[in-house]
């Protein structure tokens, strides 16, 4: 039997992985997608739109292509449909800001092997949202996370029917976009966005933009200590599993379960690892990225959050895939 030859193309690939996310990032902040999408679809024409030298543009629009992120046929270039439709601006599915959002920690994930040296004594419970989450950093943090969960939410509110609750707990809600869609697809449906202090000021934000703010409020509550509301029949928490350890995780959901009112129902959507624990990537990640926030959290798995829902006091525990490799969601009612 033959054994297949091993080389190193696989290697290089991940490890050059890096060069391709600076390609990607600097293609949506010179606005490249937008220009191309416009009708400056040839080196020149783009490097003149993006006021860059024309040599430059060659580089980018090479790479991108190898990328497939463009297509390019003669000398006319496209953009890959995923692209065409979340990177260019203007459009209401425009999700720039997103590819965006880990670039903050750019400098940071060069020091990974020194993260990964800190001891545990060193960890803090909020990690990265620490003091120096200010109103300004969590403004750009929201900007990003809201140009994607926002079409998160309205997924949420397609699969979720909440037309016969009354109140919303949002735990780590951030721009608020779960509890804005929720009030705008139910009339009578109320909301707390529950969120560091720093961003319940970005959350009012968004919440008046949208013209909700006669029922959805923010109000400033560590989810990891603070008392939650006793008056909500749903609470959700969204995009904030791997921060945490498992015993933070499981002391939430036990909290959550103690506030929620008799029948209520908590779904937690989160960065979940299968119970073999290999993958999908993504939620691998995750938990990798929080040793770049030093702090205790780690990729949990769908067995894991059962087992806080299960001990919590949750029935009728189920799982549903949310976005597929991202994001699962776990539900569960309160008798
Ligand atoms: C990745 S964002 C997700 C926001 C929102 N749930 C969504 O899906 O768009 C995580 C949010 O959790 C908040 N958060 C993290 N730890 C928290 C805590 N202990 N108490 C309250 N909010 C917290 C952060 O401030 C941030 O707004």
């Amino acid at each position: 039997m033959s054994e297949a030859r091993l080389d190193t193309v696989r290697l290089q690939t991940v490890v050059k992985g890096f060069w391709e996310s600076a390609a990607l990032m600097s293609g949506v902040e010179l606005g490249l997608f937008t220009a191309i999408s416009r009708g400056n679809d040839g080196i020149e024409s783009a490097a003149g739109a993006l006021g860059i030298e024309v040599g430059n543009a060659e580089r980018l629009m090479t790479a991108l292509t190898a990328m497939t992120l463009l297509q390019r046929d003669g000398d006319t270039f496209t953009n890959a449909p995923d692209v065409e439709r979340f990177l260019v601006e203007g459009s209401p599915s425009y999700a720039g800001p997103w590819m965006l959002f880990g670039k903050p920690a750019w400098n940071e994930w060069g020091q990974l092997t020194q993260h990964l040296r800190q001891p545990k004594s060193d960890q803090k419970i909020l990690g990265k949202y620490d003091d120096n989450f200010t109103v300004a950093r969590a403004r750009d943090y929201h900007a990003a996370t809201y140009s994607i969960g926002l079409g998160a939410a309205r997924r949420f509110h397609k699969q979720v029917d909440l037309s016969g609750r009354k109140r919303i707990m949002d735990l780590g809600g951030g721009s608020g976009c779960y509890c804005i869609t929720a009030a705008k697809t139910h009339a009578h449906i109320t909301a707390v966005v529950l969120d560091l202090p720093s961003v319940v000021v970005v959350a009012r934000e968004f919440i008046a933009e949208n013209g909700v703010a006669d029922r959805v409020t923010a109000e400033a509550c560590d989810f990891t200590a603070d008392a939650l509301p006793r008056d909500a029949d749903v609470a959700i928490m969204a995009s904030n599993l791997p921060i945490y350890s498992r015993e933070i995780i499981a002391g939430v959901v036990r909290r959550v379960h103690d506030a929620l009112l008799d029948g209520g129902e908590f779904h937690l959507i989160g960065e979940i690892l299968d119970d073999d624990r290999r993958g999908p990537i993504a939620p691998a990640l995750w938990g990798l990225s929080e040793a770049i926030s030093g702090s205790t959290g780690l990729a949990h798995s769908q067995s894991d959050v059962i087992g806080y829902f299960v001990g919590a006091g949750f029935r009728d525990v189920s799982v549903t895939e949310f976005i597929p490799g991202t994001l699962t969601r776990i539900t569960g009612s309160k008798s």
